[in-house]
């Protein structure tokens, strides 16, 4: 069996196309959905059974530290130590500031900045005392150049990054890397829901002309968990058809 590799989100848009990646790179996947989604994670898992995929699917709310540690706790008892996490679970409340209410916000700020805490606390120091682990937290264009409507979002992706760098430090002698990706606009639901008119005028600024493949977005995240990506660490991976450039 392969290391165990846990996707949060993964019965999404770009959590999907990750843990196809991850399969094909041999690693034993766990795909965390979100516990109302029950039903949708059956079907999910049926569809991959069908395409010769054998992927777990495993409950959890990642706003919860508890539901994470009981979540690495299963999986551990079932499958084996959890050796590559990808914290990639998150979602949006698009509002213009002085219409945000603090429930927009602390429903972005708890999926998608404090998940990174909540999931990354029950498995790193068992990655550091192995010699060895692989986290990767997804974070976005709008968390490193702000984005109109998006206020909490911004904020929580760019607090993905500096929760990156600094854990990159901590485990950097131990073996374990950390990383951020930073996806730019891929045809995801997500991308989707934005309102038709406002998604063209987006598009209309990236300088590729479309929007990403959740696939371009898998290939960077199957790059970083591989074994020899041991002196990549702290890194910010740009994925986003040049729409920003630093
Ligand atoms: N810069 C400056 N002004 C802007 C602007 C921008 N980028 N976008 C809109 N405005 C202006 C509008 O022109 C409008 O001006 P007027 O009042 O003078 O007409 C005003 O701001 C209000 O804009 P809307 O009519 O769009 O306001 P709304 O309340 O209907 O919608 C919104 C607000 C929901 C935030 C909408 O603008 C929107 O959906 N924006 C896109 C947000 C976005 O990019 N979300 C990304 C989601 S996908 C994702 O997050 C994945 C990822 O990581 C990339």
């Amino acid at each position: 069996m392969g290391k165990v590799a846990i996707v949060t989100g993964g019965i999404g848009g770009l959590g999907t196309a990750m843990c196809k990646a991850l399969c094909a790179q041999g690693r034993t996947v766990v795909a965390a959905y979100y516990p109302a989604e029950a039903d949708k994670a059956a079907e999910w898992q049926k569809a991959r059974k069908e395409e010769g995929l054998d992927i777990a699917v495993y409950p959890v709310d990642v706003s919860d530290l508890e539901s994470c540690a009981q979540l690495v706790a299963k999986v551990e008892a079932d499958l084996g130590p959890v050796e590559i996490l990808v914290n990639n679970a998150g979602i949006t409340r698009d509002s213009v500031f002085k219409r945000m209410t603090d429930a927009q916000w602390l429903a972005v700020i708890n999926t998608n900045l404090n998940s990174l805490f909540n999931m990354t606390k029950p498995v790193f120091e068992k990655m550091t005392s192995r010699g060895w682990g692989r986290i990767i937290n997804i974070s976005s264009v709008n968390g490193q150049k702000g984005q109109f409507g998006q206020a909490n979002y911004s904020a929580a992706k760019a607090g993905a990054h500096g929760f990156t760098m600094a854990l990159a430090q901590e485990g950097a002698k131990a073996g374990v890397t950390v990383n951020t990706i930073s996806p730019g606009y891929i045809g995801t639901d997500m991308v989707m829901a934005i309102a038709e008119e406002v998604r063209n005028k987006i598009i209309a600024t990236i300088p590729v002309g479309r929007l990403g493949t959740p696939e371009d977005i898998a290939r960077t995240v199957a790059f970083l968990a591989d074994d020899e990506a041991g002196f990549i660490t702290g890194a910010d991976m740009y994925v986003n058809g040049g729409l920003y450039i630093h």
